[in-house]
């Protein structure tokens, strides 16, 4: 290697700077980039590393211009990362080697040095370059923020946080408790003032993280008013970075709505409308809650008494299990249903339980949503708390999200 900064000359700076102080350290500093970058054995890196060092000690001696002396801290960083990259390298070869080389040269590292180092090194070069970059413009304009390895690692770690951040969007629950604080994809009904019955769409947005993989059919039979496809076509905001792509299918017994275009109009209690799906999610009509709300027809389940429901729901569990293969997933949304003015309970979720594994499913998870109904503090819901407690019959809030999977 041709060493442009010998000893000699090193030595010489402080009294050959007077006067022509930062010529002579951008000179040098541009000698010690060169070296840097034909250098390969972890000594010569070591003396560039306490040259730059005493360059940069320099260029905040003298004064010197902020450029030059982000120029020196810069370049000193740089050597650090190499230096990083090198002992990474060795340490897998057997940390004694290290150590031994360490303590043999000139001068020697602190551990906390050496893991600053290595973990500088185990950034990706396009981040530690944007950091860096960032870091030395900021320090330029604002006093306070200084260009340091410290500083550096720490930007390191918040843009990686970032990143996961984006990847695990909060639409997507960590947990079986599906609530969501702020609703994001709330009712897109025609009648918006008619909140019963309606779903958040984020739990469409879980049910298709949790259980639909890339390329797969996906259908959802009583899609309604299309909240389902507002999720699908909004992936992006919820996927982050790792969206996929699915084929989403749409039926009804009464489409409506923005997307009513793309739902096709069938009766699910009489077939499955599609052969061979990898997912199918229903959002059926809440037993109890919801009668002539989607339409008048007799076929509509909202719309049924309960020994017809139980029929209607138990054709629905065999038109879905004669559409799906072995090892697929069926979820089916669905709160219990208590009669407050009749002292009535109905444990519709066990019924649907029974129903889908007597035709051929396994029971495979559950997750809970509130359905908010507590929300609205009036003087109706306090008349309708009143109510309940007097009659000894909890108000039904939470819905389940039954998800099976085929035999
Ligand atoms: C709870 S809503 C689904 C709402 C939907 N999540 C949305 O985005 O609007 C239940 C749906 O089941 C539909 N439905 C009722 N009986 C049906 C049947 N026999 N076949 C197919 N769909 C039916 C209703 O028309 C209604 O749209």
């Amino acid at each position: 290697m041709k060493d442009n900064l010998s000893e000699q000359q090193f030595a010489i700076i402080p009294t050959v700077v007077s006067g022509h102080q930062e010529t002579v350290i951008v000179d040098f500093l541009k000698t010690a980039r060169e070296m840097l970058r034909q250098a390969r054995k972890l000594e010569d890196i070591q003396d560039i590393w306490q040259k730059v060092n005493a360059l940069e000690a320099l260029s905040k001696k003298f004064r010197l211009s902020k450029e030059v002396q982000l120029d020196a801290t810069e370049l000193r960083i740089r050597i650090e990362r190499r230096l990083g990259e090198i002992l990474s390298k060795k340490f897998e070869n057997g940390e004694e080697d290290v150590k031994r080389q360490n303590n043999t040269s000139n001068f020697s590292f602190t551990k906390n040095e050496l893991s600053k180092f290595q973990k500088l090194a185990s950034a990706p070069q396009k981040l530690f370059e944007a950091v860096v970059t960032d870091l030395r413009t900021e320090s330029t304009i604002k006093r306070k923020i200084v260009l340091s390895i410290t500083r550096i690692l720490r930007d390191i770690q918040n843009e990686n946080k970032k990143d996961r951040e984006t990847l695990f969007s909060p639409i997507i629950k960590p947990s079986d408790n599906w609530n969501f604080s702020t609703v994001q994809y709330g009712k897109i009904d025609d009648k918006p003032e008619e909140d019963r019955g309606y779903i958040p769409g984020e739990i469409y947005a879980n049910c298709f993280w949790y259980y639909v993989k890339p390329g797969d059919l996906v259908v959802a039979p009583m899609a309604g008013s299309g909240q389902v496809w507002r999720v699908y076509e909004a992936r992006q905001e919820w996927m982050g970075k790792d969206i996929y792509d699915f084929n989403l299918k749409m039926f009804d017994l009464t489409p409506r709505g923005k997307y009513k275009h793309l739902i096709t109009q069938h009766d699910l209690t009489k077939s499955f409308p599609v052969e061979n799906s990898d997912y199918i999610v229903i959002d059926i009509p809440y037993y109890g809650m919801v009668a002539q709300q989607y339409s008048d027809k007799p076929e509509d389940l909202a719309n049924m008494a309960l020994e017809d429901w139980k029929i209607a729901i138990g054709a629905i569990a065999k038109n879905c299990a004669v559409a799906q293969r072995t090892g697929t997933f069926c979820t089916v949304i669905s709160p219990n249903y208590r009669d407050i003015a009749k002292g009535q309970i109905f444990m519709i979720t066990d019924s649907i339980r029974f129903l889908w594994e007597s035709v051929g499913y396994l029971f495979y998870d559950k997750a809970y949503s509130s359905r908010r109904i507590q929300q609205n503090q009036t003087i109706q819901m306090a008349r309708m708390n009143n109510q309940a407690k007097a009659s000894r019959i909890m108000l039904t809030d939470i819905t389940e999200i039954l998800t099976f999977r085929r035999l």
